[in-house]
C-alpha cells in the first residue's frame, strides 16, 4: 500500500499512508495529546512502550488490520486503526478508531483517513465497518454520517467523562463488494 497526498482546506498538504514501526513515537505522541483532552477518546494517554507499539505496527500488515497515519509537515498529525474481528463469525466486520491533532482538525484530514480505511476495507473483503463514539462528540458523528455511517445502537451511560454519564453510539456502514474492472 502506498501513500496519497491530500491538500487540506488551509492549503497544507498531508500524506496519508500505512504506518510503519518507525512511526511508533509519532503515534504515541499523538495519542498522548488527544488523550489529554479527556473528552474524545477512551484513553487519557498511551499505555504502551515504544517497543510494544513498534511490534503492534509490524503485526498490522494490512491483511486483517492496518494503521493509517496522516503526516503534515513531517509530523504524525492523524491516525486511524482498523481491524477485522478475530473469529470466523466476525471476521467480515472491521472496527476502527481515529484521532487528529487539534491544529489539524476541520481541514479534511479525518475525511481523507476514513476514505483510506474504507478503500482498504473494500480490498480486504470486509463487509461491514463499525465504530463506537461518545454521543457528545458532534464533530466525529458528523464525519461518520457524511461518509455513510448510520447509528445502530445507543449504550446508555456507558462512559463517565469528567463526572458526567455519556452514552456511547454504535455506528456502522456496509461495504459494497468491489466490482471487477478499474474501480
Ligand atoms: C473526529 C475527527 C477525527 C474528525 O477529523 P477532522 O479532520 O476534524 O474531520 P474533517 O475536517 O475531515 O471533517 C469531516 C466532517 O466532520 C464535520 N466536522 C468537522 N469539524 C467539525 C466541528 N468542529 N463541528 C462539527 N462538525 C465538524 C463536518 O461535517 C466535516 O465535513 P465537511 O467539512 O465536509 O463539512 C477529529 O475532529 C478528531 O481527531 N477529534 C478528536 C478525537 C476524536 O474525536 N476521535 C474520534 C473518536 S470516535
Amino acid at each position: 500500500m502506498s501513500g496519497t497526498v491530500v491538500e487540506l482546506k488551509d492549503g497544507r498538504s498531508a500524506i496519508i499512508r500505512p504506518a510503519v514501526p518507525g512511526d511508533a513515537e509519532g503515534i504515541t505522541a499523538l495519542v498522548n495529546v488527544v488523550g489529554a483532552e479527556e473528552r474524545w477518546i477512551l484513553r487519557d494517554r498511551a499505555t504502551w512502550t515504544l517497543d510494544q507499539e513498534r511490534a503492534t505496527l509490524a503485526a498490522a500488515d494490512g491483511s486483517r488490520s492496518v494503521f493509517f497515519v496522516a503526516e503534515v509537515a513531517g509530523r504524525i498529525s492523524g491516525l486511524l486503526n482498523i481491524a477485522c474481528g478475530q473469529w470466523p463469525k466476525n471476521e467480515h466486520v472491521a472496527e476502527f478508531g481515529m484521532s487528529c491533532l487539534p491544529d489539524c482538525r476541520g481541514q479534511g484530514l479525518g475525511t481523507a483517513l476514513l476514505q483510506a480505511a474504507l478503500g482498504w476495507a473494500r480490498s480486504a473483503g470486509v463487509r461491514k465497518v463499525t465504530l463506537e463514539v461518545f454521543a457528545t462528540n458532534a464533530p466525529a458523528i458528523r464525519l461518520y454520517r457524511k461518509l455513510g455511517f448510520e447509528e445502530e445502537g445507543r449504550l446508555r451511560g456507558a462512559f463517565l467523562i469528567q463526572g458526567r454519564l455519556v452514552d456511547g453510539l454504535r455506528m456502522a456502514r456496509w461495504i459494497e463488494p468491489a466490482r471487477s474492472g478499474n474501480d
